[in-house]
C-alpha cells in the first residue's frame, strides 16, 4: 500500500503520523483565492470527493472550515518534504466566495474510526456516516444518489448527477490485503438509481445536458489494483445506455481524460480531475475548468481545461492534462 498515494502519511517534520494533516493550506488558500478573484466566470464549483483525510470528527470538521468557515478547526501550518513553509494568504473559507458549492464523498471522508478494527490491524473500514452530518447540508443521501439542476441559460440547462460509490461498511472484511482503504464499487441499486434520476430529470427538464458524477473512475488506465472502482463496466453500461457521454470523477490524485470501454463495447468519456490540495502531491496538484456546451439534444462538447500549482510562482499554470 502507497500509504502516501492514499493521503494518509504527513511528511517529515513530524514525530508521528498525523493523519489529521494531508493537505496544504497555502495550496487550499491558492483555490479558493481563485475562486474569490474570478468567481463571475463559474457557474458552480464541483470537488469530486476526498475533502476529509478520514471520515472522523475532526478531520470533517476541518475540511468543512475551509467551505463554510462556520467551525473552529485552525489552519495548519503545513510542511514539505520537511521545508517549514510560510503561511501566506487569507485563509478565507470557500463559502464567502458565493458560487454554488457542488460536492460529494470520497472513500477517505467515509473511513470509520474503529478501535476494535485497528486492534484486528484493518484500520480505517470503509462505510462512515459522519460526512452526512457534517456536510448534509450538500450532500443529503448518504451513500446514494442525488441532482442539481443549473438555472437556465436561453433555454438550456446542465444537470449533474453524482453517486456515492464508496465501499459498504462489510466490504473488505474478509480480505487479506488493504485494498478497502482505496477501492470503490458500482453498485447496482445505486447505478440503478442513477438511471432512475436520470430519467426524471431529464422528464422535468427540456433541454437538459447530463453529466453523471463519481469519485472513483471507472477503467482508469494503468490503475492500481488498491485503487480501482469494483464492477466498473456496470457503471459504463449504464452510462452508455442513458446516452450520458461524460463521467466526471477524481481519486487517482492524477488528472487525465479518455475512453472508458466496457467488454461489451459501451464507451464513456471521463474527465478524471487530479489532487488539488494534496501535501504530499508527487504528480503535482491540479484543478480544472470546464466549459459545457449544451444543445437540444444535451450536451455537444466538452472543454477541459488543467491548471498546474507551481510552487515558484504561487500560482495556478494552465497546462497539457497528462
Ligand atoms: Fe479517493
Amino acid at each position: 500500500m502507497d500509504y502516501r498515494q492514499a493521503g494518509l502519511l504527513f511528511p517529515h517534520g513530524l514525530r508521528r503520523v498525523r493523519l489529521t494533516s494531508s493537505y496544504s493550506p497555502d495550496l487550499l488558500d491558492g483555490l479558493i483565492e481563485r475562486v474569490y478573484r474570478q468567481g463571475d466566470r463559474f457557474d458552480a464549483v464541483l470537488i469530486s470527493g476526498d475533502l476529509a483525510t478520514t471520515g472522523k470528527e475532526k478531520d470533517l470538521e476541518q475540511a468543512r472550515s475551509c467551505i463554510d468557515g462556520d467551525a473552529s478547526a485552525r489552519w495548519y501550518s503545513s510542511h514539505s518534504f520537511g521545508k517549514p513553509r510560510p503561511e501566506i494568504g487569507s485563509h478565507r473559507a470557500l463559502k464567502g466566495a458565493g458560487r454554488p458549492i457542488l460536492l460529494l464523498p470520497g472513500n477517505h471522508d467515509r473511513y470509520r474510526s474503529s478501535f476494535l478494527s485497528t486492534l484486528l490491524l484493518r484500520p480505517f473500514p470503509p462505510g462512515g456516516t459522519l460526512f452526512d452530518e457534517y456536510f448534509g447540508h450538500y450532500w443529503k443521501v448518504g451513500q446514494g444518489v442525488q441532482g442539481w439542476i443549473s438555472p437556465p441559460k436561453g433555454d438550456a440547462r446542465l444537470g449533474l448527477v453524482s453517486a456515492d460509490l464508496s465501499l459498504r461498511e462489510n466490504e473488505g472484511k474478509d480480505s487479506l490485503t488493504y485494498s478497502y482503504l482505496g477501492q470503490g464499487k458500482a453498485y447496482e441499486d445505486v447505478i440503478a438509481e442513477l438511471g432512475k434520476l436520470t430519467d426524471e430529470l431529464r422528464a422535468d427538464y427540456p433541454n437538459l445536458g447530463l453529466l453523471w458524477i463519481v469519485h472513483f473512475p471507472p477503467k482508469y488506465p494503468q490503475n492500481k489494483d488498491f485503487l480501482r472502482l469494483l464492477e466498473d463496466e456496470t457503471l459504463i453500461k449504464a452510462a452508455y445506455k442513458k446516452g450520458i457521454s461524460y463521467v466526471l470523477s477524481g481519486h487517482t490524485h492524477i488528472p487525465r481524460a479518455y475512453t472508458a470501454t466496457s467488454s461489451d463495447g459501451s464507451t464513456v468519456e471521463v474527465l478524471c480531475a487530479g489532487t488539488a490540495a494534496q501535501v504530499v502531491a508527487l504528480e503535482g496538484n491540479f484543478i480544472h475548468e470546464l466549459t459545457i456546451e449544451v444543445g437540444g439534444k444535451g450536451i455537444t462538447s466538452i472543454s477541459f481545461q488543467s491548471f498546474q500549482w507551481y510552487e515558484a510562482v504561487q500560482q495556478w499554470v494552465q497546462v497539457a492534462c497528462p
